[in-house]
């Protein structure tokens, strides 16, 4: 590593959200609470638990108020839902929830697969939403999606996606992820894009890296970002995830995978991967396919539980 490395850092948790919104096969409200408190049970203090979105346009989340009724919202888990538009904000407020995440677009094609809206009428939606949240003492995450690639328009220029990401933030948002939507991403790139945030002002401590895993690129993307200074990591337990409105999009950097390499690393983050492993085995078990993440293969294949190489 180049920089000196962290200590610790956050894992941002998304297996409940991006991880299930792209299951066909409904996943009942019971579940995917079992799935929440296994995560907590493995460490995790970040966990995104849902979309107040229409529910016709992904309907896996429609049970959206159900599942925040069987969260504790004032203990020490976070649990920031996505909120598209001040309808969905109403929501969030109804269920009591404390922080949310808007998601938009560096692509125009994008913007109105998702959100039914181009580019510039994105700002237009989440402006009143981001502001009434933060009135409302609310933290509010920006996602800016297809940062690396979109499935119409091909590459998309890095000027495009800093000036998309940075009026989101600009909104009154109090973190930034940048998306690779389709997984599109290599560490040189995901070094580039980070530097041309820093030069409009946007540090390390303003963002977080999003990756989904196509290319199996994504935990070398999150080690570049590691080494540009990220400090916060999302991951989804398992590698589950992926977008409905994304053709080709497969899922996230599996969680596991991250923690593996954390504790390889020295660096805390608080997940117990073993234990993290053993629930990403039984949510396979209820979706009726094996977990994508090597760590959950490998470890759920041996009795006894190896420890990452290279530990301090
Ligand atoms: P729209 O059809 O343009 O909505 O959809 P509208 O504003 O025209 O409203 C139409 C009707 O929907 C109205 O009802 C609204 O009240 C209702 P009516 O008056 O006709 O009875 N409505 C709602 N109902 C419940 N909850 C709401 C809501 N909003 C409107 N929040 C909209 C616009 C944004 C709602 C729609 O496009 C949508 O829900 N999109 C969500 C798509 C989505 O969830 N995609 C996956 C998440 S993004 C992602 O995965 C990427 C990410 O992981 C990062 C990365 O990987 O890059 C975050
Ligand atoms: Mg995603």
């Amino acid at each position: 590593m180049t920089t000196t490395p962290p200590s610790a850092v956050t894992v941002y948790e998304v297996g409940a959200r991006d991880g299930l919104q792209n299951e066909s096969t409904t996943v009942p409200t019971a579940d995917k609470l079992a799935f929440i408190a296994r995560l907590v049970e493995a460490g995790l203090r970040t966990i995104e638990a849902t979309s107040f979105v229409h529910p016709r346009w992904v309907p896996q989340l429609a049970d959206a108020e159900g599942v925040l009724e069987g969260l504790d919202l004032n203990g020490s888990v976070s649990y920031p839902v996505l909120v598209p538009n001040e309808r969905g904000l109403d929501r969030a407020l109804a269920a009591g929830v404390k922080g949310i995440a808007i998601f938009g677009s560096a692509t125009e094609s994008f913007a109105q697969k998702n959100l039914n809206r181009s580019v510039a009428e994105q700002f237009d939606m989440f402006a009143p939403t981001v502001t009434r949240a933060r009135a409302h003492g609310m933290d509010v995450r920006a996602y800016v999606s297809m940062c690396f690639g979109d499935p119409w328009e091909g590459s998309v220029p890095l000027g495009q996606v800093v000036d998309v990401g940075r009026r989101l933030f600009d909104l009154g948002a109090t973190q930034l992820s940048i998306g690779d939507t389709l997984g599109l991403a290599t560490p040189g790139r995901v070094h580039d894009l980070i530097e041309a945030f820093g030069a409009t002002g946007l540090g390390p401590d303003d963002l977080a890296v999003h990756f989904h895993d196509t290319y199996g690129q994504a935990l070398a993307n999150s080690y570049a970002a590691l080494e540009a200074g990220i400090r916060t990591f999302d991951a989804s337990a398992g590698g589950l995830g992926g977008c409905p409105y994304a053709p080709g999009a497969a899922g996230n950097l599996a969680t596991e995978d991250l923690v593996w390499m954390l504790d390889g690393l020295g660096i805390h983050s608080g997940v117990d991967v073993a234990h993290l492993a053993r629930t990403s085995t039984w949510m396979a078990g209820l979706l009726g396919r094996p977990s994508t993440s090597r760590v959950v293969q490998a470890l759920s294949a041996q009795d006894d539980e190896p420890t990452p190489g290279g530990t301090a």
